[in-house]
């Protein structure tokens, strides 16, 4: 438990990032929290399926009214269940291709027929939500007009590659209401990282990176 309590609060920055050109983690803050923080990466692994992560913590503690969704990649359907379970939501659109693609990879899976495996896993671990889900089982960039053109929040946890996140933020930021929410997951990898920093260095949004999670709140 005390460990747990940890896992929660490992990491959190707020203020403005300066990038000189190409990225460099120029911010001695944000360099010394990026390390520590991967210190802490196994603890953060083992828990952040099971609790709501900080992302959702934010959405649940500030919006009360029932909420529009989207969560790029669902996989096993851990988070979208914790969401649908602790958050308002009136509907999640849950986008996953469940698809081998180039060198892409999740969690050491080698064949197709795993994916197949998983998306089955996630179908059944979100049948409880069947009214309030709508899975959408295509790649990001081609589910963008299956969703509303607006939406309350938006969570990107698909291909963590910088040009996948970059681009997953460019196609789905415009879908997020004025004081709705666009985040993600694993800011702890470069890709994630640079694909943020880059998305914030020059907006006057307000932004927080906790724990996994990293998030903007469109003003
Ligand atoms: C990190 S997992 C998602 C985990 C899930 N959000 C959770 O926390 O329970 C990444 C998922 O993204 C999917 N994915 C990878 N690239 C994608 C893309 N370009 N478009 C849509 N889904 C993608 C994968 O199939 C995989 O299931």
């Amino acid at each position: 438990m005390e460990n747990l309590a940890l896992a929660e609060d490992v990491w959190i920055v707020s203020g403005k990032i300066n990038i000189n050109g190409e990225l460099k983690l120029k911010s001695d803050v944000m360099k010394k929290d990026f390390i520590y923080h991967l210190g802490e990466k196994s603890l953060m692994n083992v828990f952040s399926n099971y609790y709501l992560r900080p992302m959702g913590k934010y959405i649940k503690a500030n919006y009360k009214d029932p909420l529009v969704g989207i969560e790029i990649g669902t996989a096993f359907g851990y988070n979208a269940k914790n969401m649908l379970i602790e958050l308002p939501i009136k509907k999640l659109y849950c986008i996953d291709a469940w698809k081998m693609y180039g060198d892409y990879t999740y969690e050491n899976m080698k064949e197709q027929t795993e994916f197949e495996k998983t998306c089955l896993t996630a179908i059944n671990r979100l049948k409880p939500f069947k009214d309030k889900i709508e899975i959408i089982r295509k790649f990001s960039d081609e589910a963008v007009n299956d969703v509303p053109k607006t939406v309350d929040f938006v969570y990107i946890d698909g291909n963590h590659e910088y040009e996948f996140v970059k681009k997953d933020i460019e196609m789905y930021e415009g879908k997020v209401r004025k004081g709705g929410v666009i985040g993600g997951h694993d800011i702890d990898g470069y890709g994630v990282l640079k694909a943020f920093v880059e998305y914030v260095h020059d907006k006057d949004y307000k932004y927080y990176v906790k724990g996994p999670d990293w998030w903007v709140v469109k003003c």
